[in-house]
């Protein structure tokens, strides 16, 4: 059965103008909306209390099991407004599915699909005024679920918390489609064979923080991560896939295994032919990389999420120096890619992949 999320209004929302001061400027993550989508769920009762409640702090025990074992897990995605005012989700079932699938593997409950969906379009719905219009800027949307049962054996918690936040976002990256640098970490690693690397849980960006810290100090966005086994393959990025464009137009990035199965990387996959790139999954080491930016063999690099949407990256930096990407500006594929998936997602290009949902 479906779960209902019906809305129970702020009684203190912000007024037309303090919100409009925030869609002049939102940042990333910052800012939030007058509401949020909440469930619960208990072993013995199943889900249960669902609603759109105000936007709030939870009060948490401090013996909740999440504080202490990380039992967690979380998506991100986005509301678009198109040019008409409507508003529209992207392959929201694709979050709901690998949410299910980052569940099953923190032994967590599973929220059903169609729960799922319904939850984050009443937030949207509820908080429709919070949808940016013009420009890139969207409402970023952050479901959620975590172990709310207070209790410090380690099993998987009989209690557990769902929410969907939402934040008016703009780019991820300060500087928008500007080239980042990246950081190749070597003493770090973020995922092993048979880890949590594939699930999207707060655990995997937690680790990779000091990674992250150790590439800001080199002046770098994102770090990059090699396999844990061989630190030779290429994984993914702190928070987002990676794609390389060769020379002879092939779109290549890692194969799936111990990575993020990103939304955003898959309509790339989708994509790549309507360009006249041959889409590649498969291992890639670093030293190829390196090899292919020196001779030419590699002419693009690019990171990919919905948070990052598609973003080039100018440049690999490590202890060993710096591998410029071409000629370090945003190249011409990158951009194709990057301009059709935000066509698709605004409604300016035709969707056959049915990829749009449209809430409003
Ligand atoms: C996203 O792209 O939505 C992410 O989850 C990446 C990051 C902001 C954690």
């Amino acid at each position: 059965m479906t779960l209902k999320f019906d809305l129970q209004p702020s009684p203190a929302p912000r007024s037309d103008a303090e919100r409009e001061a925030v869609l002049a400027d939102p940042g990333f993550g910052v800012n939030f909306t007058d509401h949020m989508a909440v469930a619960t769920w208990t072993a013995a009762d199943g889900w249960a209390d669902s609603a759109v409640v105000p936007y709030g702090p939870f009060q948490l025990d401090p013996a909740s099991a999440v504080l202490h074992y990380a039992q967690e897990i979380f998506e991100g995605m986005k509301a678009y407004r198109h040019a008409d005012g409507s508003v529209w989700l992207f392959r929201p079932e694709k979050n709901a599915e690998r949410f299910a699938v980052s569940a099953r593997r923190l032994a967590l409950p599973e929220l059903p699909v169609e729960s799922f969906v319904e939850a984050v379009e009443a937030l949207v719905e509820a908080d429709q005024a919070w949808v940016p219009a013009g420009g890139e800027a969207s409402l970023y949307l952050r479901p959620f679920m975590f172990a709310s049962e207070v209790f410090l054996g380690v099993r998987g918690a009989r209690k557990v918390q769902f929410c969907v936040i939402a934040s008016p976002a703009g780019s991820y990256f300060s500087g928008g489609v500007q080239p980042v640098q990246i950081w190749m970490s070597r003493d770090y690693t973020r995922a092993a064979p048979g880890g949590t690397g594939a699930a999207k849980c707060g655990g995997n960006y937690a680790a990779s923080l000091v990674a992250q810290a150790e590439a800001a100090e080199h002046g770098c966005s994102q770090v990059l991560f090699t396999d844990a086994v061989e630190r030779k393959w290429v994984d993914e990025l702190g928070g987002m896939n990676v794609y390389f464009v060769t020379a002879d137009d092939q779109l290549v990035t890692p194969a799936l295994g111990t990575i993020l199965e990103g939304v955003t990387r898959d309509a790339i996959l989708a994509l790549a032919p309507e360009l006249g790139l041959t889409p590649v999954e498969r291992r890639v080491s670093l030293e190829e990389v390196l090899e292919g930016c020196r001779t030419g063999a590699i002419t693009e690099i690019f990171a990919c999420g919905t948070a990052a949407v598609i973003t080039p990256i100018g440049a690999l930096k490590g202890l060993d120096g710096t591998t410029a990407v071409a000629d370090g500006e945003p190249g011409p594929r990158t951009l194709e890619l990057r301009q059709a998936l935000l066509d698709i997602q605004y409604g300016r290009r035709e969707d056959t992949h049915g990829w749009m949902h449209r809430v409003i």
